[in-house]
């Protein structure tokens, strides 16, 4: 890695999945860095995820909303670079509310910009991902594919990103983008599917598979991500969008099979439900530009699984406290009685 030219950071979204994982792997690798983390700790941002970073002096947390021009400007207007992974980024979710996806993913993102042009940075980086390219059969998409979005998630993402790149076009703002594949790993809210269904395996729940299970998503280790973001924050060229693919693409039912293979549990709580609206059947990205700065994903996938279902099952209290909270609202008012989404109609 380059030696680090910049040390105070704005990370904002650092409560969440990603971004929690960020700021720890960042705080152990590099000694002067200052993390000024803001999130505006919705359901999906948790106090519990950076306890641990909050009794260092170089990391301070700032409850705040990207959309807060003043609040925003003033943080900007302290530090070196950016790191936006502040977003709403649950497809099921946005079927629902995509107001929230509009606000946060694109005025909030739109508020970022202004105050780091105004401020002036050394980096913007933006956290995207590959669902703004949509579906796609076979082969994979390069960097320069059209942004082709099916939910209001992806194209409030798609958004996002296309003001980056007119700050950078227009304004000469040094803007990154990275679009990375499906994460998973410690700290992800128990909506998504590996979380989800890792546990409710545990309490021998049903595991809610949507259509055929045949849908394919390209699986990335979290801790991978960090290391790819990171590489792109200081190796990557200003108004580049950087493809993070973890070369792991499985379906569905291989997923789940494997989760349940790894706890010794029958795949009997296997359960065939409906299929989500405007369900893209296959994600697949060239990560060939970000190879060439140096990045590779390391971690080999069975293990990072047998890694996730262990940190999962070791840590009951963190997701336990979620699952008894807003998560069954949403999944009871949207998806039937105690989290089960709709059996499928014969
Ligand atoms: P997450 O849902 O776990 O965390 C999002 C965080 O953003 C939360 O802490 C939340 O409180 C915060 N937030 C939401 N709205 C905010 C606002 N208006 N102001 C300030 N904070 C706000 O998400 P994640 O999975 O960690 O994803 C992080 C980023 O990575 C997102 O931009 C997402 O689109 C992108 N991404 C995620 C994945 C994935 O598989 N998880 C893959 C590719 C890209
Ligand atoms: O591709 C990157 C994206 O990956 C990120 O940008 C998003 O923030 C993140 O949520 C994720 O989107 P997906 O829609 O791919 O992830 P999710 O975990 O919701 O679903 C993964 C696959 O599993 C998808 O094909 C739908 C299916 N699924 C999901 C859930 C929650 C089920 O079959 N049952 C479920 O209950």
């Amino acid at each position: 890695m380059t030696k680090l030219n910049f040390n105070k950071i704005l990370i904002t979204g650092g409560a969440g999945f990603i971004g929690s994982n960020f700021c720890r792997y960042m705080m152990r690798k590099y000694p002067d860095i200052e993390i000024s983390m803001l999130d505006a700790l919705t359901y999906a941002g948790n106090p519990d995820n950076f306890r641990d970073l909050e009794q260092d002096s170089r990391f301070r947390f700032i409850h705040g909303d990207i959309r807060d021009k003043e609040v925003i400007e003033e943080l900007v207007s302290q530090v070196d670079a950016v790191v936006n992974f502040a977003a709403e980024t649950h497809v099921d979710r946005s079927l629902y509310f995509a107001g929230d996806f509009v606000e946060t993913d694109v005025v909030g993102t739109y508020t970022l910009l202004e105050a780091a042009r105004k401020c002036g940075v050394e980096r913007f980086l933006h956290i995207s991902t590959d669902e703004v390219y949509g579906s796609i059969e076979q082969d994979s998409f390069n960097e320069e594919a059209p942004l082709n979005p099916s939910s209001p998630y992806s194209a409030s993402k798609g958004g996002g990103d296309l003001l980056m790149r007119s700050y950078f076009v227009t304004y000469k703002l040094p803007i990154l983008i990275t679009r990375s594949s499906n994460n998973f790993g410690p700290y992800q809210y128990p909506e998504k599917l590996i979380p989800l269904f890792i546990t409710n395996a545990i309490d021998d729940k049903p595991l809610p598979l949507y259509g055929d299970g045949l849908n394919v998503r390209d699986w990335l280790f979290v801790q991978d991500n960090c290391e790819a973001i990171e590489t792109v924050l200081y190796k990557g060229a200003p108004g580049e969008i950087y493809n993070i693919g973890g070369d792991n693409e499985r379906t569905n039912n291989e997923i789940t099979k494997l989760i349940l293979k790894l706890l010794n549990k029958p795949e009997t709580l296997i359960q065939p439900v409906k299929d989500r609206p405007g369900h893209d059947r296959r994600y697949s990205i060239a990560s060939t530009k970000v190879k060439k700065l140096g990045w590779t994903p390391r971690t080999d996938f069975e293990t990072a699984m047998k890694t996730t279902v262990d940190w999962y099952v070791q840590n009951q209290a963190w997701w336990r406290k979620l699952k008894d909270k807003s998560f069954d609202k949403f999944y009871n008012k949207h998806y039937g009685k105690d989290g089960e989404a709709a059996p499928v109609e014969k």
